[in-house]
């Protein structure tokens, strides 16, 4: 039997997607002293790194990063043979989803080209999301094709990776990691990995099912929570209450082992996780004969947000004895979240696209999200500035709150807006100063749920 990390001194690592995630966990471990190989098989990924360009705006991570690229700690390649050299290999692929279908292919040409270089010894971690059962059903026989057999030459443990956009470095290093192995020396081999390189809490979960399932639990509770949020918020805007009250005085309850945790309602949940992750669950669940009601009402209810926002926003203009046609709305905050530059499902851009379909005529600034991908995406050339965008606005909409918006005063811009201006606020949950305030300087104001 062969004993997977044994205990030397440096352990070194390949990170197999050097995406967001592959990316942000190579950052932190090479920061952390181990010598990383990030492998991406596209070209471009892997030139943008060499060329020393981080393309998330994730708080802390260039630094980190290039500083790791400039020492040689870490190392990128679209070549997978380094990675037969590592003590640990991470697979951090994407795995999306069409319709509720798992779309493999990623993750499967990671496991095809590793089996080819594994080697006895050898601990695999998988971080990638995927519904449960692909670790042992896909993941596994996948790399015994090479020869070699998991739990017996090879170690192999599901650890999820729970980390949010924006925060993502604070919580590699301090989130718990809940490990799955496929035996008991995977996992051992898996939780000393963790604890030696970053040195996280680690909880144990019996199997790999087990730790797919908690991570699949995670989103799907964080959805649903969002749409009951979403759900308040309208009825709340009905009641002329405000939600942002009810939700902070009901979050004093106390339950279970903590308070009660009311989310924030918004324009909508977007991103890469959150739109997918819940319907892996209702996949799964189906394919085993148990039908999950909520995955789709809290899909459903959030997925309706952004025309709910563009209703909130024809009727405010009408208010102002306005129409949305040829009437200038300023769009602030292109991403689907704060303090991030990621597009990904935006539910930002169905607000937009149905705007434009109604004849307004809309600017969109995001000072965080790179232009060109704004223009694709979004069919339109994002605005120059803030004030660029603002120029004449009847409407301003903040669609994302990025800490970079802080510095601009509406107030202060007042003769740059039209005459008759509503802030709509889809979750930038501005504090009642500061409505009160755009109130005082005849800005109109209206919050989702507020
Ligand atoms: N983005 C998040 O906030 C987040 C959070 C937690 C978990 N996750 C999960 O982590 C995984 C990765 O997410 P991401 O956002 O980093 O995805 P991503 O799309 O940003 O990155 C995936 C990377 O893998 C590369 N790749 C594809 N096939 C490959 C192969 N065979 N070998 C090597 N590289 C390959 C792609 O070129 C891409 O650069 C997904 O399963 C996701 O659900 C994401």
């Amino acid at each position: 039997m062969v004993k997977f990390l044994t205990d030397q001194e440096k352990i070194s690592a390949a990170v197999l997607g050097m995406g967001y995630v592959g990316t942000a966990v190579a950052a932190v471990l090479a920061g952390e002293g181990v010598g990383v190989v990030g492998v991406d098989v596209d070209p471009e990924v892997i030139g943008r790194l060499e060329a020393r360009r981080c393309p998330f705006h994730e708080p802390g991570l260039p630094e980190l990063l290039l500083g790791a690229l400039d020492s040689g700690g870490l190392r990128v390649t679209t070549d997978y043979a380094p990675v037969g050299e590592a003590d640990v290999v991470i697979i951090a692929v994407g795995t999306p989803v069409r319709g509720t279908e798992l779309v493999d292919a990623q993750l499967r040409g990671a496991c095809e080209r590793l089996a080819a270089r594994l080697r006895p010894g050898q601990l695999v971690i998988l971080k990638s999301t995927v519904p449960p059962g692909v670790s042992r059903k896909l993941v596994a026989p996948l790399l015994e094709r090479g020869g070699l057999k998991a739990g017996v030459d090879f170690g192999l443990a599901f650890c999820p990776e729970r980390l949010s956009e924006g925060r993502a470095l604070h919580e590699l290093r301090t989130f718990p990691i809940a490990v799955g192995g496929w035996c008991r020396d995977s996992a051992r081999a898996a939780a000393a990995f963790w604890r030696r390189t970053i040195g996280a809490e680690v909880i144990d979960c019996t199997s790999m099912e087990s730790a797919e399932m908690v991570k699949l639990a995670g989103n799907w509770w964080i959805d649903h929570n969002i749409a009951m949020a979403n759900e308040l918020a309208r009825l709340c805007g009905a009641l002329d209450v405000d939600v942002l009250e009810v939700i902070a005085v009901a979050n004093t309850m106390r339950k279970g082992t903590g308070n009660v945790n009311i989310l924030l309602p918004s324009v909508g949940v977007g991103g890469s996780c959150l739109t997918k992750d819940p319907w892996m669950v209702w996949r799964a669940a189906r394919e085993r004969a148990v039908d999950l009601e909520t995955v789709p009402v809290a899909r459903r209810v959030n997925d309706a947000m952004p025309a709910h926002t563009v209703d909130l926003i024809d009727r405010e203009l009408a208010r102002l004895g306005l129409g949305l046609e040829g009437t200038r709305i300023a769009v602030l905050g292109a991403a689907f979240k704060n303090n991030t530059g990621d597009l990904r499902a935006t539910p930002v851009l169905p607000v937009v696209a149905a705007l434009r379909r109604r004849g307004a005529d809309v600017a969109v600034f995001d000072p965080l999200a790179d232009p060109a991908e704004v223009h694709r995406i979004f069919g339109l050339a994002p605005a120059a500035s803030a004030r660029d965008a603002l120029k004449g606005a009847a409407c301003v909409a903040v669609l994302a709150r990025h800490d970079a918006f802080d510095g601009i005063d509406f107030v202060a811009l007042r003769d740059t807006l039209a005459e008759s201006c509503v802030i709509v606020d889809g979750r930038a949950y501005y504090s009642k100063e500061t409505i009160d305030r755009f109130r005082r300087h005849g800005l109109a104001y209206r919050g989702i749920g507020r």
